[in-house]
């Protein structure tokens, strides 16, 4: 379970500053589908990104499993991270020149697992999204749908109990974006991922188990499917 409280998340210094969050109240249960749905600068993206410990509020909490981020170093955050969450954005964020075999085992290296073990993981990851025949192809050579399932991969290769998507189908055409989300909400449905997701898209935000409607950094409305 997440649970945010009283978020706040200013920006700036001095003079200019601007409040992106003004306290924001959330809780999300293991497993649920979630949509974070609002207008541009609503601040959709700040609340992911400090609720995914990618950030740090400039006050209020965010607490896992009654676990308070703010109490974690940042090794201990870091490792938290990893464990824990994947994150699926817009913009790929794939090294342009390493394959994606390279480019999804990279969290696995870091935690220093075998080069054997890495091989069965990834290949396992990349059988999940259909990716298996491309695993050798560098990043730059893919379509953008195929780019954004080696992201998923690479989101799963540390078995996450939580993804983040921050509008994961912008940069791709209808019928690609559409694979992506079945993509998205099959590990929500067969592994009981908790799903977190920001879209401006009306028939993806339905898909999901509830909505929340963000204005000026604050809540305007829950809705439950
Ligand atoms: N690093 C920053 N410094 C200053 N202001 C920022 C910073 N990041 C975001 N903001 C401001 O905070 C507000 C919320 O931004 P955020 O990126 O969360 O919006 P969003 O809802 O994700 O918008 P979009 O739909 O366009 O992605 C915006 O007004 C933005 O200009
Ligand atoms: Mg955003």
């Amino acid at each position: 379970m997440i649970q945010v409280t009283d978020l706040h998340k200013t920006y700036g210094n001095k003079k200019n500053t601007y409040d992106a969050l003004n306290g924001i109240n959330l809780t999300i249960n293991d497993g649920e589908s979630v949509a974070i749905v609002g207008k541009s600068g609503s601040g959709k993206s700040t609340l992911m990104h400090v609720m995914a410990a990618l950030d740090t509020p400039t006050s209020g909490s965010v607490q896992y499993e009654g676990k308070n981020l703010a109490n974690y170093n940042a090794r201990e955050l870091n490792k938290f991270r990893n464990e824990n969450i994947g994150f699926v954005f817009q913009q790929f964020f794939l090294k342009p020149n390493q394959n994606v075999f390279e480019n999804i085992s990279l969290p696995l290296m870091i935690k220093g697992i075998s080069a054997n073990q890495r091989h069965e993981r990834v290949l396992q990851v990349l059988k999940e999204v259909d990716m298996e025949d491309k695993k050798k192809n560098k990043a730059t050579d893919l379509s953008g749908g195929q780019k954004q399932r080696v992201c998923i991969a690479r989101a799963l290769i540390n078995n996450p109990k939580i993804i983040f998507a921050d509008e994961p189908t912008g940069n791709l055409d209808s019928t690609t974006g559409k694979t992506i989300i079945d993509l998205l909400f099959k590990l929500n449905k067969e592994k009981h991922i908790t799903l977190i997701i920001v879209t401006h898209d009306d028939d993806i935000a339905k898909m999901c188990d509830r909505r929340i409607y963000i204005q000026d950094g604050k809540i305007l409305n829950h809705e439950n499917t």
